[in-house]
C-alpha cells in the first residue's frame, strides 16, 4: 500500500506514467466477431473470439463487404420471431470498460432497407440506430461504462424496422478513475463517445496503431484532415519527438494526438460543429503540446469555447504545461439543450493550435431491476417455459422504452429500484410450471397466466405476495389442492382457478378470511369439496396418506407432551415434596385433551385425523 501511494507521488512529481499495480496484469480485453464460427487474428494481432455469450439470433455473412477486417465479415442478426429484445453477457471482471460496437448493414436476410434498433448497455440506452446509419462505412459507437455484476450486458432492441445486427463488440478494461471530471468516476453515467479527434494526423487510427499502452482502451481516434476545406486558413502541423505526460494515468493517451495539430493562421479562429442528442450533459477534453520550438510563454494565448460560452480563458500551453512538447489536458463539462455542439478556439495572441479534443455525452445509468426480482423472474422464465419469441432477455425492466413482453414494471419508493409489478401472459401456449420462485416478486399486483397449459401445484409461495390484487390462472392443467396461503392475500379482487385440475377441501382461509369480498372462480376442476360446494365425505388416496401421516404425527405430539408433563410433574412433585396424587395428573391429562379438542375443532374437516389408528373407534388412547 505505501509502495503503491510512494510510486503515485513519484510519478506525479517526475511526471511519467503512474499506474497501480494492476497494470502488471495488463487491462481485460475481450473481442468478440459476432456470427464468426471460428476464432480469427485481425489487424495487430488482436485475437476476434468466435461468438459466444449472445442469447439468440442467427449468423450471416455480410454480402456487401466492404470491410478490409475479417472480424467485420460476419453478422449476428436477430429476427423478430425470436424476440424483440437480444443480449451478448459477456463475463468480465467488475471494472470499468470501453465497449465498442461495429454495426454492419449485410442485407442478411436479402433485407432491402438497413434496420432500425437501440442498443443497451448495463440495462441503460445507449444508443438508437437512425435512418442513414449505414451511409457511413465507419459504423462503430464506443462507450465508457462500469460492469458491477460480473458480466458486460449489451442487449439490441428492436423497434419493428428490420432485423437489429452486430458485426463486433469489444469489451476492454480502462481504469477505474479513467476520464474522471475531477471527483470520482460517477456510476450515474455511461460515458458515450460522440467524436475524438486527432487534429492534424495524416490518417485516423486507434491506440493500437499508434502503439499506445492497452490501459487506454484501444481508443479510436478521427483525423481532421478530412474537413479542411482546399483554401481554408488552416494548417497540419507535427512533430516526430516524445511527448511529456502524454501516456499518464488514469487515460493513457497515444503520444501520437500530442505529436499532430491543426493550427490556424494568425488572428483566425478554430471551430468544430458536432450534431448531438440535446438536453445531455457532456464531458470535453481537450489535449495540447507546444510542439514550436520559437513559441514561449505568453506568445500563444487562447480562449476555449463551448457553444459561444467560454470554458477556458487565457490558455498558454507553455505556461500551463511547463514547456514545449508537454501534454496539457483540461475537461469541462457542459450542458447542452439543442442540438449542436460547436468547440472554438479565439486567439488572443499569436495563432491557434489544437492537438486533439474528446466529447462524451453523459448518459444517466438507469436503475435496474431490484436483484431478488430479478433472479426470480430468471427462474420463472426457465419454469414456466417462457418462449423465445418473448425476448426475455436482458433486465425485465430497463431500457425503460424496452421492457420485457409481458412484464409490468413500477420503481420502488423503499429500495429505488425497478419491481415487477406485473406478470401479463396469458394465451401464451405455456406447458411449464409456476415455480415457488413467485414468491419472491413481493411487488406482484397482477398475475395472469390464463389459457396455457400450466401443470404441477399452485405455489404455496404465493401467500407471500401481499401486494396481488388479482390471480388468475383458469384454463389450465394445474392438480393438487388449493394452498391455504392464499388467505393471506388480503388484497386480492380476483381469484380465478377454474378450469383446472384441482382437487381436495377449498381451504377455510379462502372461505371465511378475508377473501370474502374477491370475485371467485373454482368451477370445473377435477374433485373440490369445501364450504358453499360439496361437503368433503369422500377422501381419495393421497389425501388418506396425507391423514396417516398427520395421525402418527399427532400421536407422536401428543405421547411427547404427556412424556414432558409426567417428566414436569416430577420435578414438580420433587422439588415441592408432594406425595404423587391421581386428581392432580388426571385434570393435567384433561387439560391435554381439551386442547387436543380445540385444535380439532379448528381444523374442522380434518377431525377424523385424531382418532388414533392403533385404537380402535370407540376405544380411548390408552397413551391418555
Ligand atoms: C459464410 O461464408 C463461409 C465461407 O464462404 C461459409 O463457409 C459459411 O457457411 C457462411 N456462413 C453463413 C452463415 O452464410
Ligand atoms: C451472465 O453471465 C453471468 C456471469 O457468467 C451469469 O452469472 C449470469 O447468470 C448471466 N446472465 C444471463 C442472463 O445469462
Ligand atoms: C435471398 O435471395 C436469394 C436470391 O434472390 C435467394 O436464393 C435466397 O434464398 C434468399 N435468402 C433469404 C434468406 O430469403
Ligand atoms: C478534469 O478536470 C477537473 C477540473 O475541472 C480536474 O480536477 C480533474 O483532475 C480532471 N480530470 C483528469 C482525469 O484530468
Ligand atoms: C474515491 O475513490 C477512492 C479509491 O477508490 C476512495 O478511496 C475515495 O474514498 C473516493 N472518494 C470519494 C469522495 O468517494
Ligand atoms: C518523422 O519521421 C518520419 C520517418 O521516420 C519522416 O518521414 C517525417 O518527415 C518525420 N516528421 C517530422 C515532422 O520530422
Ligand atoms: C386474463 O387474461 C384473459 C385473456 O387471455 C382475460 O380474459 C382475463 O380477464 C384476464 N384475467 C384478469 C383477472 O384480468
Ligand atoms: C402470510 O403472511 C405473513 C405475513 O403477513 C407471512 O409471514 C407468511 O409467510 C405468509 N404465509 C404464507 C404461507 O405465505
Ligand atoms: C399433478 O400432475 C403431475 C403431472 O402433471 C403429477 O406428476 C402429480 O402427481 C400430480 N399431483 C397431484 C397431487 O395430483
Amino acid at each position: 500500500m505505501e509502495a503503491l501511494a510512494f510510486s503515485l507521488i513519484a510519478c506525479l512529481l517526475v511526471g511519467i506514467a503512474c499506474m497501480p499495480s494492476v497494470i502488471a496484469q495488463g487491462p481485460w480485453a475481450v473481442r468478440i466477431a459476432c456470427g464468426a464460427t471460428v476464432d480469427t487474428y485481425g489487424a495487430n494481432g488482436f485475437l476476434w473470439s468466435k461468438d459466444w455469450g449472445y442469447s439468440g439470433g442467427r449468423s450471416a455473412n455480410v454480402t456487401v463487404n466492404n470491410h478490409k477486417a475479417s472480424q467485420l465479415n460476419t453478422v449476428r442478426y436477430f429476427q423478430l420471431s425470436g424476440g424483440g429484445e437480444n443480449c451478448y453477457n459477456i463475463t468480465v471482471p467488475v471494472g470499468h470498460y470501453l465497449i465498442r460496437l461495429y454495426f454492419t448493414f449485410g442485407q442478411e436476410d436479402n433485407a432491402s432497407r438497413e434496420p432500425q434498433f437501440d442498443v443497451s448497455i448495463e440495462g441503460t440506452l445507449v444508443y438508437s440506430l437512425l435512418p442513414g446509419w449505414s451511409s457511413d462505412d465507419n459504423n462503430y459507437q464506443d462507450s465508457l461504462a462500469f460492469v458491477n455484476d460480473g458480466a458486460a450486458t449489451i442487449c439490441f432492441h428492436s423497434s419493428g424496422h428490420g432485423n437489429p445486427a452486430v458485426a463486433s463488440i469489444e469489451v476492454l478494461q480502462i481504469f477505474n478513475q479513467a476520464y474522471n471530471r475531477g471527483f470520482n468516476v460517477s456510476h450515474e453515467f455511461i460515458m458515450r463517445s460522440v467524436k475524438r479527434v486527432s487534429a492534424g494526423a495524416e490518417k485516423s487510427g486507434f491506440g493500437s496503431d499508434f502503439l499506445a499502452d492497452p490501459w487506454g482502451g484501444d481508443r479510436y481516434w478521427e483525423s481532421d484532415i478530412s474537413l479542411f476545406l482546399p483554401g481554408s486558413a488552416v494548417n497540419p502541423i507535427s512533430t516526430n519527438l516524445t511527448i511529456n505526460n502524454a501516456a499518464v494515468y488514469p487515460n493513457i493517451y497515444p503520444q501520437a494526438i500530442f505529436q499532430t495539430a491543426t493550427s490556424a493562421n494568425p488572428g483566425q479562429s478554430l471551430s468544430y460543429t458536432l450534431p448531438v442528442e440535446p438536453n445531455l450533459e457532456y464531458s470535453i477534453w481537450f489535449y495540447f503540446a507546444e510542439l514550436a520550438t520559437f513559441v514561449d510563454t505568453g506568445d500563444r494565448v487562447f480562449d476555449v469555447l463551448v457553444n459561444e460560452q467560454k470554458v477556458f480563458a487565457n490558455v498558454d500551453i507553455m505556461a500551463w504545461a511547463q514547456g514545449a512538447f508537454s501534454a496539457l489536458i483540461l475537461n469541462t463539462t457542459v450542458l447542452v439543450e439543442g442540438k449542436t455542439l460547436t468547440v472554438t478556439f479565439n486567439p488572443i495572441i499569436g495563432n491557434i493550435a489544437v492537438n486533439a479534443f474528446e466529447v462524451y455525452a453523459l448518459v444517466p445509468t438507469e436503475v435496474q431491476t431490484l436483484n431478488t426480482n430479478l433472479w426470480a423472474i430468471q427462474e420463472l422464465k426457465q419454469s414456466l417455459n417462457v418462449p423465445a419469441r418473448l425476448g426475455w432477455n436482458g433486465d425485465p425492466c430497463v431500457p425503460q422504452l424496452h421492457p420485457w413482453n409481458g412484464v409490468d414494471c413500477r420503481r420502488s419508493a423503499a429500495s429505488g429500484f425497478w419491481m415487477i409489478e406485473g406478470l401479463n401472459l396469458d394465451s401464451q401456449g405455456l406447458r411449464g410450471v409456476l415455480g415457488e420462485e413467485i414468491g419472491a416478486l413481493t411487488g406482484l399486483e397482477h398475475l395472469n397466466l390464463s389459457h396455457n397449459m400450466l401443470q404441477g401445484l399452485i405455489p404455496v409461495s404465493i401467500g407471500q405476495l401481499e401486494s396481488l390484487l388479482t390471480l388468475d390462472l383458469s384454463y389450465n392443467l394445474v392438480n393438487g389442492s388449493i394452498p391455504s396461503s392464499l388467505g393471506n392475500l388480503t388484497k386480492l379482487q380476483k381469484l380465478f382457478l377454474n378450469n383446472n385440475l384441482l382437487s381436495g377441501e377449498v381451504p377455510h382461509s379462502l372461505s371465511a378470511g378475508a377473501l370474502r369480498g374477491a370475485n371467485l372462480n373454482i368451477a370445473n376442476n377435477e374433485d373440490l369439496c369445501g364450504v358453499g360446494i360439496k361437503p368433503c365425505g369422500h377422501l381419495k388416496g393421497g389425501t388418506k396418506a396425507g391423514i396417516i401421516v398427520g395421525v402418527l404425527l399427532g400421536s407422536l405430539l401428543a405421547a411427547l407432551a404427556i412424556y414432558i408433563f409426567y417428566k414436569r410433574r416430577q420435578n414438580i412433585a420433587r422439588a415441592q415434596r408432594l406425595p404423587r396424587d391421581a386428581p392432580y395428573a388426571k385434570a393435567r391429562t384433561t387439560f391435554v385433551r381439551d386442547v387436543q379438542l380445540a385444535r380439532t375443532v379448528l381444523t374442522d374437516h380434518f377431525r377424523p385425523v385424531y382418532r388414533d389408528p392403533t385404537v380402535a373407534p370407540g376405544q380411548t388412547n390408552p397413551l391418555l
